[in-house]
């Protein structure tokens, strides 16, 4: 693979950086000025309606950022990950998750093997899984049918499921719920587990590489609790074979190491695989999301799919001009390297969305967080913003003065759909409409703010008329669908997939590795012995956390 471009030796770096030097910023201006503006900058990609032009951006930005896309080599990077090459280059891996939703019958050799029909027959397995669990066909070891699967993972194990169930938690099957343990925080298992019945649980440990320890000691507690409540009511006893019969009628697993699978003492029979090309972050639609084709059904799952598809699509034969993805992308990147923007908020209109943040705190953080490049050099400029948000309109209610009148610029995208889960009315007034029109109301609010003058006419003292000016020109992206639908959310994962894979070959960096979470890990295992007392241990830790173990150790109550 070739090095990367240096973005900021470009052509259009250039230009970008004397455009950003004579841009005067005025939404209000730019809107008054041009009745077109709306739908100059108005795409669609699938379902979903995308308005960039409450951003500060004209054509010429627009052109320059797509001239940008095309110097770094965008096209062709992006080519090279839908057909298999080892972009991952410190992993030495394909990128392959958009393989996940390719329908069947075409052909993507990686590496000697066409990963397609790999795809299409784990699907299948797992749609029948799911089948079985659905019409009470899988049994506990007692008989009784499955009311609660418990997905055990972290990270991209967990947080794609989660976040996944939330949103499409109309669509779950009337009688089955799930129920997500990630943290090692023994309290996160205790809790999931307390008020279940453990013969009609079924836990699915979800994790790639099968060695995660939050994960394998959550399970671990997990069948704990499991053989001593059934051993406790009677319904099995404490030999081998019983015991083995629990296991295998209340475990499954996902990972890409079935082998590991085994050794756990779960049946590979009840264990569905993935691929070393498909990134922890970017699995929810693999056999990762195996508790979410419980729940919502494998019809549903495959609507899921077909949304991440179409966006697939959109992104891959767009021009760049009218390519959603690129152009949030580089929007974003125009944002962070010339306003020095450090954060980025998601403000979902959607109540069933209010996970997603936390979803692509992963996706986009774990991705681009990067110092160096995929070449080893040091990366020549700011990379990965910090991604947050709440749902609306509780974030109204908490953070937005920061972004209304705060001294940083935070780019924001509004997600919301037409037509709620539930259309309740208050008297005569939809709820919904007075949800919608605080999305409006607040971009419009954050484009156009409030003069000094427009204060003083509402007959506001002169002494407070600058704590009430709102100066504006806070740019935002609005996103609508029709309704949150498995497609819809299929789409909007891989929106933002695609955004961080652009962004990412900007900077010029590996957006598939995660080296930075490993230090932590394995300092971890060496504090272990010293937190549990060793003396030794102790002493060759330095002098801040030697006090913080010995507070705790004289402050456990056991
Ligand atoms: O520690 C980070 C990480 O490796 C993530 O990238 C991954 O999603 C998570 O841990 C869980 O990993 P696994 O699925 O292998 O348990």
């Amino acid at each position: 693979m070739s090095a990367p471009v240096d973005p900021a030796t470009t052509p259009a770096w250039a230009t970008l950086t004397e455009l950003h030097r004579a841009l005067k910023p005025d939404l209000r201006g730019w809107f008054d000025g041009d009745a077109d503006r709306a739908s100059t900058f108005s795409f669609t990609a699938g379902d979903l309606f995308v308005d960039l032009s409450k951003n500060l951006i004209n054509s010429e930005i627009v052109a320059a950022l797509a001239q940008l896309a095309d110097q770094v080599g965008l096209p062709e990077r992006r080519e090279a990950m839908f057909t298999g090459e080892h972009i991952n280059v410190t992993e030495n891996r394909a990128v392959l998750h958009t393989a996940l939703r390719d329908p069947e019958g075409i052909e993507l050799v990686v590496d000697g093997t066409d990963v397609i029909p790999q795809v299409h027959e784990t699907l299948r397995k797992v749609y029948a899984f799911a089948e079985r669990v659905r019409s009470g066909e899988w049994t506990g070891v007692t008989g009784k049918p499955i009311s609660t699967v418990v997905n055990i993972g972290i990270g991209g194990s967990d947080l794609g499921p989660v976040m996944v169930y939330e949103a499409l938690l109309p669509y779950v099957q009337d009688g089955l719920k799930a129920r997500f343990v990630s943290n090692i925080d023994p309290t996160d298992v205790a809790e999931k587990t307390s008020d279940l019945d453990p013969e009609t649980t079924l836990f699915i440990v979800a994790s790639k590489t099968f060695t995660t320890l939050e994960t394998l000691t959550n399970a671990r507690l997990a069948r704990g609790w499991l053989l001593d409540q059934l051993r406790t009511s009677g319904a099995v006893d404490d030999s081998d074979e019983s015991t083995r019969e629990a296991v295998a009628k209340h475990f499954v697993a996902v990972s890409t190491a079935l082998d590991k699978v085994a050794d756990f003492g779960i049946d590979p029979d009840n264990a569905f695989g993935f691929w070393d090309w498909v990134g922890g972050r970017y699995s929810v639609d693999s056999a990762i999301g195996t508790a979410l084709v419980v729940a919502v059904g494998p019809d549903n799952f495959a609507d899921f799919l077909t949304g991440f598809h179409t966006i697939d699509t959109h992104f891959r034969t767009e021009e760049t001009s009218s390519n959603v993805p690129a152009l949030m992308g580089l929007i974003n990147v125009w944002y962070v390297n010339f306003f020095n923007a450090a954060t980025h908020a998601v403000l979902p209109y959607a109540q069933y969305l209010h996970r997603f943040p936390a979803y692509l705190q992963q996706l986009t953080m774990e991705s681009n967080g990067k110092g160096v490049r995929y070449d080893g050099t040091p990366v020549t400029t700011d990379t990965g913003e910090v991604f947050w948000g709440e749902p609306g309109t509780n974030g109204q209610h908490a953070f937005y003065q920061l972004i209304h009148q705060g001294t940083r610029l935070i780019p924001a995208d509004f997600i919301a759909v037409a037509t709620p889960a539930h259309p309740l009315t208050d008297g005569d007034a939809d709820v919904h409409e007075l949800f919608l029109a605080n999305f409006f109301a607040q971009t419009a609010a954050l484009a156009f703010g409030k003069t000094a003058d427009e204060v003083r006419a509402d007959g506001t003292d002169e002494a407070i008329v600058p704590a009430r000016v709102f100066t504006g020109n806070r740019p935002t992206t609005s996103i609508m669908a029709p309704a949150l639908t498995p497609a819809v959310v299929g789409q909007l994962i891989a929106l933002y997939e695609h955004i961080t894979f652009v962004q990412g070959v900007v900077w010029g960096i590996d957006s598939f590795d995660q080296w930075g979470v490993e230090l932590g890990k394995q300092l971890a295992l060496q504090v272990t012995p010293a937190v549990r007392g060793d003396a030794d241990a102790l002493s060759k830790q330095d002098g801040s956390t030697q006090s913080l173990i010995t507070y705790y150790r004289d402050h456990r109550a056991f």
